[in-house]
C-alpha cells in the first residue's frame, strides 16, 4: 500500500492506494468517530462491492443507500434521497457518511455530507479509474443542474480516501479511458516527466497492467494534492486541473448528461484546447500531434461531437466557473507539462478551434 498526505492544517488527510484495501477494518475505523455509518453506493457497484466493504465494517451501526447508477442522477432530487434516508435513519451529526462508487456517487455523498446537519465526516472509497485518480481527492462535491455541469456544490474535504486498485479489474473499458484522460491530464499541465512516462507505458495501462495502474494513481494523485494543498478553494493554481473541462463540460450539458463519459468530453476538450494553444503559437505542431495521438491511442475522442454547432458550443462554455465578469477565460498550453489560466487569447482562433475540430486531428477514437 501507498500513502499519500494532502497537507492542508488541520483538515490534511491520507490517500490510501493499493490492493485489497476494502477489507482493511483498520483503515476504516481509524477514521470514523461516532458509531454511525451509512453507506452510499449505486445499483452497479453495489453488488460487486458493498458486502466486502460492511464487512469492514462490522463494529459499526451500519446503513446503507443503493442510488440509481448514472451522470443524469447527479441531481438535487438524488442528494434528496440521501437526505431522506438519513433521517428516516436518525442519523446524527456523528455519522460518517462513505462513498462507495465513482465520480458520480463521490460528488453527491460529499455534498450531502457537507450540508447535512451543517456538516458530517464523510470517506470516499473511490471505485473507478478516474475516481481514483482525481474527483475523490481534493473535496469539491456538488451536483449538475439542467442548464450546467457541477453548478451546485461546495469545497468540503474527506476524512481519507481509501483507493482499492483490485477493484479496478470490474471496471468496463470504456470507463477505464475516461479515468486515463484524467491521468493524461496532469503530464500536460504539470508534470512532463509523466507525459513521457505515458507515451511509453500507455499499452501496459490499457492491459490493466496492476504495477503500472498503481504507479500511474499515485503519481496522479501525488500531482493532484500538490496542487489542492496549495489552493484548495481554487483562486489561483487549482484551475489548471481544470484543463480541457469548459469544452468537455460544454459538450456534457449540450448532448445531455451521460451521452459521453466525463473522462471522454475532457479528453475532446483537452485537443481542443491544445489546438487552440497551437494556433495561437504557444505550443509546436509536434507538440499538438504528440498529444493528440496519446489521447487516440486511449481510445478517446478527440474532436467535439458534430452535433454541436460552433454557436451552441460558445453559447455552453460561457456557462463556466471560470467566467469572470462575462469574460470566459481558459486553460490553455505554453508547452506539454506548463499551463496557463487566461483570457487574453483572440476570440476568432477559439471559433476556428472549433470549427476545424477533427479536420487537423486523427479520426475520433
Ligand atoms: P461514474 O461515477 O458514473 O462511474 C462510471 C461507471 O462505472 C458507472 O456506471 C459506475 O456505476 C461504474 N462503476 C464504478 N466503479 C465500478 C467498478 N469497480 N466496476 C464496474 N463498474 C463500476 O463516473 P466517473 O467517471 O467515476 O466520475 C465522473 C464524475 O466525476 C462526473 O460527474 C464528474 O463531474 C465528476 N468529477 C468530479 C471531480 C471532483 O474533483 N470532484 C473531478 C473529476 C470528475
Ligand atoms: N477536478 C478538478 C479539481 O478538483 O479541481
Amino acid at each position: 500500500m501507498q500513502t499519500l498526505k494532502l497537507e492542508l492544517g488541520a483538515r490534511s488527510y491520507p490517500i490510501y492506494i493499493g490492493g485489497g484495501l476494502l477489507s482493511r477494518s483498520d483503515l476504516l475505523a481509524s477514521h470514523i468517530g461516532g458509531k454511525q455509518v451509512m453507506v452510499v453506493s449505486n445499483v452497479t457497484v453495489a453488488p460487486l462491492y458493498l458486502d466486502q466493504t460492511l464487512a469492514a465494517l462490522k463494529e459499526f451501526e451500519c446503513y446503507t443507500l443503493v442510488l440509481p447508477d448514472g451522470e443524469q442522477y447527479k441531481t438535487l432530487d438524488t442528494l434528496n434521497l440521501i437526505f431522506d434516508a438519513l433521517l428516516q435513519k436518525r442519523c446524527d451529526r456523528h455519522v460518517t457518511l462513505i462513498a462507495l462508487g465513482g465520480g458520480v456517487i463521490g460528488d453527491l455523498t460529499g455534498f450531502a455530507a457537507a450540508t447535512y446537519q451543517r456538516g458530517v465526516p464523510y470517506i470516499q472509497i473511490p471505485t473507478t479509474l478516474l475516481a481514483q485518480v482525481d474527483s475523490s481527492v481534493g473535496g469539491k462535491t456538488g451536483v449538475n443542474h439542467p442548464l450546467g455541469k457541477n453548478m451546485i456544490g461546495a469545497f468540503y474535504q474527506p476524512r481519507c480516501v481509501i483507493a482499492d486498485t483490485d477493484t479496478l479489474r470490474t471496471l468496463p473499458e470504456r470507463e477505464l479511458g475516461a479515468g486515463l484522460a484524467e491521468i493524461i491530464k496532469y503530464g500536460l499541465i504539470r508534470d512532463r516527466a509523466f507525459f513521457d512516462w505515458l507515451e511509453a507505458n500507455l499499452d501496459k495501462l490499457l492491459a490493466r497492467d496492476a504495477p503500472t495502474l498503481a504507479y500511474a494513481i499515485e503519481r496522479s494523485c501525488r500531482n493532484k494534492a500538490e496542487v489542492v494543498a496549495e489552493d484548495e478553494r481554487e483562486s489561483g493554481v487549482r484551475a489548471l486541473l481544470n484543463f480541457g473541462h469548459t469544452f468537455g463540460h460544454a459538450i456534457e450539458t449540450g448532448l445531455g448528461y451521460g451521452a459521453w463519459l466525463h473522462g471522454e468530453a475532457v479528453a475532446a476538450g483537452m485537443s481542443l484546447a491544445a489546438d487552440l494553444s497551437h494556433r495561437l503559437g504557444w505550443i509546436t505542431s509536434a507538440d499538438l500531434q504528440r498529444i493528440v495521438r496519446l489521447i487516440a491511442r486511449a481510445r478517446l475522442p478527440v474532436a467535439a461531437p458534430a452535433v454541436l454547432s460552433v454557436e451552441r458550443f460558445m453559447e455552453l462554455m460561457t456557462v463556466d466557473k471560470k467566467v469572470q465578469a462575462g469574460k470566459l477565460r481558459l486553460v490553455l498550453l505554453k508547452s506539454i507539462g506548463e499551463a496557463v489560466l487566461t483570457g487574453d487569447f483572440a476570440a476568432d482562433k477559439l471559433i476556428e478551434t472549433l470549427r476545424q475540430s477533427g479536420s487537423n486531428i486523427p479520426a475520433h477514437a
